[in-house]
C-alpha cells in the first residue's frame, strides 16, 4: 500500500458567478477543490494551512477512521478548530474501503465552498463488479450564494427566522444559462459513442436533496456511499447532501447535445419554495457545434414518489467477495425522533427561534472537542445521558404534540465497543415534517426498513430487510415517516451523527456517540497525533 500526501492551502479567492463577484474560502484556489486519489488500503496524509480569517476544520466524509478519530475532523467533536495561520495534517488510512466519498470543511457554513471529491480505487489487479468503464468522472453537485453564506447564516440565527435558500444550484462548480445572466456557462461532459462512463456523484449542496437526470439516457446504479450495489437501472437518481452516488453511463444514443440537470427535491411545505435548476450539457464527439441540445426535465420538488422509487431500489450486492454483515442480535435498541421546534428568544423578531433537535435536545456545541475530553477524562464537557427513547409522547398521523420546545445539552450516547445498535430515526413533524438526510460519522449502517407515519415496534420490524440492505453513511429520513438502520459499535471514539442540511445541524439536529470499553489500547482510540490543534 501507498501513503499519499496531500497540500491542502485555504485561501480566499474571488469567483464570479450570475454575474456578480465575491471572495469565497477555497482549497488551493478551486470551486470544486481537488479530488484526493488513494487505493483501498492506502494511507492518506493531507497537510492543511489555514490562510483564511476562520477556523477551520476539515472532515473526509464516510472514511471509517477507524481508531483515528483525531482525523475525522468535525469542529469540537473530534478536534479543536485550525486556526488562522495553523496547520493540521490529517493521517488516515483507508482500511477496506473504495469507491466515491468526499471531503469538506466541519466547521460554520465554510463547507459551501470548501469541498472536494476522494476517490479510492479497488487494489491493483482488483476489477469492479461491473464492466469496466472506458472513463471515470466526477460529478459535484452543489449551491450558490450571491451573498457571504457566513452572513446568510448569522442574520438567520439573529433573527430567528429561516435562512434564504441559495440563488443557484451548481454542477462541478457551474450553475449552466441563468435568465438575466447569460454569461454563465455550463459544465460539459464529453463521451463517445458505444463507451461506458462511471459518473461519480455527489451532493455537496448544504441545504437540498437532489434530482439528478440526463436527457435520453437511463443510468445503471453501481455503488452508494462507497458501497456496491445490486445493479439497476434508473432515469433520475435522487441524492441527498453527504451522499455518493456511481452509476454507469452508456452512451448508446445517437450523436448530439443532451442536458444533464439537478434540481431540489423536498416533501414538505416551505415558506420560500427553491426549485431552481443547474444545468450541464453531455456532448456526444462529432456532434456539429450548430445541433440543438435535447432537452429533458426533472421531477418537480416534491415527487415524493420518484424518490422512494429510487431509494427502495437500493440493494447491497451482498455476493461472496462483498458480503452484507447486517448484526442480526441487538444489543441497543433506540429510538431517536427528529425535526424542529420552537424556542423562546426575546431579541428575536417572533419572539422566537427555530431549533432543531433528536429526541428533544438541541445539542449544544462544546468549548473543547469531545474527543479529547473523553480520552483525558476532562469533566463538564459532556454528560452521558442522551435519551434513548423519546421523552415525549409524538403521534405524526394523528394530533402533532403541542409542546414544541426542547431542552438544551451536550449529550452523547455512549455504546459499549463491539456492541451492536439498531436506531429508528423519526420524523416528528414537531413544526413541520421534513426530510432529513442523516450522517453517521466512524460507521457505515445497513438500513433495514422504512416507512410512513408512525414507527410500530411490534409490526414493522417484522419487515426488516436482514440479507440485503443498502449498507451506506448518510440516510435519508422520509418526511413524516422513520427509516431503521443497524450498525456494530466496532470503531472506538467520539462520533457525530446529524442531519447534512446544514442548516439543520446549525439549528440543533445533531448528537454524538461515545464508543469506548476502556479496556486499554486495542478497544480504544490511538493517542493524538503531536499537532492535533489547541483550543
Ligand atoms: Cu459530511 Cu458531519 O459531515
Amino acid at each position: 500500500c501507498m501513503v499519499r500526501h496531500y497540500k491542502f492551502n485555504v485561501v480566499l479567492k474571488n469567483s464570479t458567478k450570475l454575474c456578480s463577484t465575491k471572495p469565497i474560502v477555497t482549497v488551493n484556489g478551486r470551486f470544486p477543490g481537488p479530488t484526493i486519489y488513494a487505493r483501498e488500503d492506502d494511507t492518506v496524509l493531507v497537510k492543511v494551512v489555514n490562510h483564511v480569517q476562520y477556523n477551520l476544520s476539515i472532515h473526509w466524509h464516510g472514511i471509517r477512521q477507524i481508531r483515528t478519530g483525531w482525523a475525522d475532523g468535525p469542529a469540537y467533536i473530534t478536534q479543536c478548530p485550525i486556526q488562522p495561520g495553523q496547520q493540521y495534517i490529517y493521517n488516515y488510512t483507508l482500511t477496506g474501503q473504495r469507491g466515491t466519498l468526499w471531503w469538506h470543511a466541519h466547521i460554520l457554513w465554510l463547507r459551501a465552498t470548501v469541498h472536494g471529491a476522494i476517490v479510492i480505487l479497488p487494489k491493483r489487479g482488483v476489477p469492479y463488479p461491473f464492466p469496466a468503464p472506458h472513463k471515470e468522472k466526477v460529478i459535484m453537485l452543489g449551491e450558490w450564494w450571491k451573498s457571504d453564506v457566513e452572513a446568510v447564516i448569522n442574520e438567520a440565527l439573529k433573527s430567528g427566522l429561516a435562512p434564504n435558500v441559495s440563488d443557484a444550484h451548481t454542477i462541478n462548480g457551474q450553475t449552466g444559462p441563468i435568465s438575466g445572466c447569460t454569461s454563465q456557462g455550463g459544465f460539459n461532459l464529453p463521451v463517445e459513442n458505444n463507451k461506458r462512463y462511471l459518473l461519480r456523484i455527489i451532493n455537496a449542496a448544504l441545504n437540498e436533496e437532489l434530482f439528478f437526470k440526463i436527457a435520453g439516457h437511463q443510468v445503471t446504479v453501481v455503488e452508494v456511499d462507497a458501497v456496491y450495489t445490486k445493479p439497476f437501472k434508473t432515469d433520475t437518481i435522487v441524492i441527498a447532501p453527504g451522499q455518493t452516488t456511481n452509476v454507469i453511463l452508456h452512451a448508446d444514443r445517437n450523436a448530439g447535445k443532451y442536458l444533464v440537470a439537478a434540481s431540489p427535491f423536498m416533501d414538505a411545505p416551505a415558506i420560500v419554495v427553491d426549485n431552481k435548476t443547474a444545468t450541464a450539457t453531455l456532448h456526444y464527439s462529432g456532434t456539429l457545434s450548430s445541433s440543438r441540445t435535447i432537452l429533458t426535465s426533472t421531477p418537480p420538488r416534491n415527487a415524493t414518489s420518484v424518490a422512494n422509487n429510487f431509494t427502495k431500489s437500493l440493494r447491497s450486492l451482498n455476493s461472496k467477495k462483498y458480503p452484507a454483515r447486517v448484526p442480526l442480535n441487538i444489543d441497543h435498541s433506540l429510538l431517536f425522533t427528529v425535526g424542529l421546534g420552537i424556542n423562546p428568544c426575546s431579541t428575536c423578531i417572533n419572539g422566537s427561534r427555530v431549533v432543531a433537535d433528536i429526541n428533544n435536545v438541541t445539542f449544544v456545541m462544546p468549548q473543547i472537542a469531545l474527543l479529547q475530553a473523553h480520552v483525558f477524562n476532562i469533566s463538564g464537557v459532556f454528560t452521558d445521558d442522551f435519551p434513548g427513547q423519546p421523552p415525549v409522547t409524538y403521534n405524526f398521523t394523528g394530533t402533532q404534540p403541542n409542546n414544541f420546545a426542547t431542552t438544551k445539552g451536550t449529550k452523547l450516547y455512549r455504546l459499549a465497543y463491539n456492541s451492536t445498535v439498531q436506531l429508528v430515526l423519526q420524523d416528528t413533524g414537531m413544526l413541520t415534517p421534513e426530510n432529513h438526510p442523516v450522517h453517521l460519522h466512524g460507521f457505515n449502517f445497513f438500513e433495514v426498513g422504512r416507512g410512513t407515519g408512525n414507527f410500530n415496534n411490534k409490526t414493522d420490524p417484522k419487515k426488516f430487510n436482514l440479507v440485503d440492505p443498502v449498507e451506506r453513511n448518510t440516510v435519508g429520513v422520509p418526511s413524516g415517516g422513520w427509516v431503521a438502520i443497524r450498525f456494530r459499535a466496532d470503531n472506538p471514539g467520539v462520533w457525530f451523527m446529524h442531519c447534512h442540511l446544514e442548516v439543520h445541524t446549525t439549528w440543533g439536529l445533531k448528537m454524538a456517540f461515545v464508543v469506548d470499553n476502556g479496556k486499554g489500547p486495542s478497544e480504544s482510540v490511538l493517542p493524538p497525533p503531536k499537532d492535533l490543534p489547541k483550543c
